[in-house]
């Protein structure tokens, strides 16, 4: 039994080593390089495909693991939004994700963001850096005052939410699926609008789909209160960043955390050499303001989770393999 793993990053080798060594039946083979038009022939031969890449999954890759027999590809991360639906399906290609390495370590990160925007803590960090160490005027609002609105109630966002009550915060939520636990406390609002209304905190869960592009555009955030935080670990399609903009500078917006950004794609996890050489103006807009942290898609990145990804894709295609199923089928 042969698996290919592409897109192996230096932190992922140890744990692939690991498990390879632990499953001395299957034949691993592993490169640092993406599985693209350029790389998918080193594919030939295997019996499966292990893969975590934010570039698509297009259909001239999944056409030609077709032709060479390969029916499992498995992904090292949650969202499967870029693998083309259709060339999986012709093809036969059944698709497994890890739906959950770590919701903790991505709720823990969106808390941690939360919190530093509360506090101010980018602003007194640019101030020291210049002698000022004065207080005013920027004084800080507390969680455990306000009310955290919550936008899907999956894994990740249920783990948000229990640490949200940690802090005494009020919680509400919106998702369409109402998880059964939460609905008796009666945390669940009825429709978007009200969550965007009643919250002073939107912290976002959801998963890209056509439904939820730009879901927060203008006229969600005209819904908003005056002085909203905006976290949004999730997915960058989820928010129009050119609306975020105009709501940050109207005020509308107080804080924002943007872990995912629409236009992140060759742009995160790569390194520009200085600041001026970012190519991209909306995201250097960004940066450059002292209420908006920008990060690059890290929260999910802890050792727990990248073990995780790595041990339950390996383990879900080995199955695929040996015996057609894994409770990790994603419904394409
Ligand atoms: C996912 O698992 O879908 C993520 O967003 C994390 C990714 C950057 C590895």
């Amino acid at each position: 039994m042969k698996i290919i793993a592409y897109g192996i990053r230096a932190d992922e080798k140890p744990f692939l080593d690991k498990w390879s060594e632990e499953n001395s039946d299957v034949e691993v083979i592993s490169t640092g390089k993406l599985l693209d038009e350029t790389t998918v022939d080193q594919a030939k031969g295997a019996d499966g495909v292990v893969t975590y890449q934010q570039k698509p999954y297009t259909a001239d890759v999944l056409d030609k693991l077709g032709r060479f027999g390969i029916k499992y590809l498995s992904l090292r991360n949650v969202g499967f939004d870029n693998v083309d639906v259709d060339a999986a399906k012709r093809n036969n290609i059944r698709v497994t994700n890890v739906p959950a390495y770590s919701p903790q370590a991505i709720a823990e990160f969106t808390v941690t963001q939360l919190m530093r925007l509360l506090r101010r803590t980018n602003t007194f960090d640019r101030k020291m850096a210049n002698g000022d160490l004065r207080w005013a005027p920027d004084i800080a609002d507390e969680l455990n005052q306000m009310t955290v609105g919550v936008y899907a109630t999956g894994r990740i966002g249920r783990a948000a939410i229990q640490i949200y009550k940690g802090f005494g915060a009020k919680v509400i939520a919106y998702d369409i699926y109402h998880n059964p636990e939460l609905e008796k406390e009666g945390i669940y609002v009825d429709t978007p609008a009200e969550l965007y209304a009643k919250a002073d905190v939107i912290s976002l869960h959801a998963p890209a789909t056509k439904e939820n592009e730009h879901m927060l555009d203008d006229a969600a955030f005209a819904q908003m209160k005056t002085g909203i935080y905006i976290l949004n670990p999730a997915r960058g399609i989820l928010i129009d960043t050119d609306a975020l903009i105009r709501a940050l500078d109207s005020g509308k917006v107080a804080g924002a955390a943007i872990d995912t950004y629409e236009d992140e794609v060759g742009i995160f996890n790569s390194d520009f050499g200085s600041f001026d050489k970012i190519p991209d103006e909306r995201l250097k807009n960004l940066l450059k303001r002292e209420n908006v942290l920008v990060s690059p898609h890290i929260a999910f990145y802890t050792k727990r989770a990248v073990h995780n990804m790595v041990y339950y894709a390996m383990d879900a295609n080995k199955s695929l393999i040996k015996t057609g199923k894994s409770d990790k089928l994603v419904d394409l």
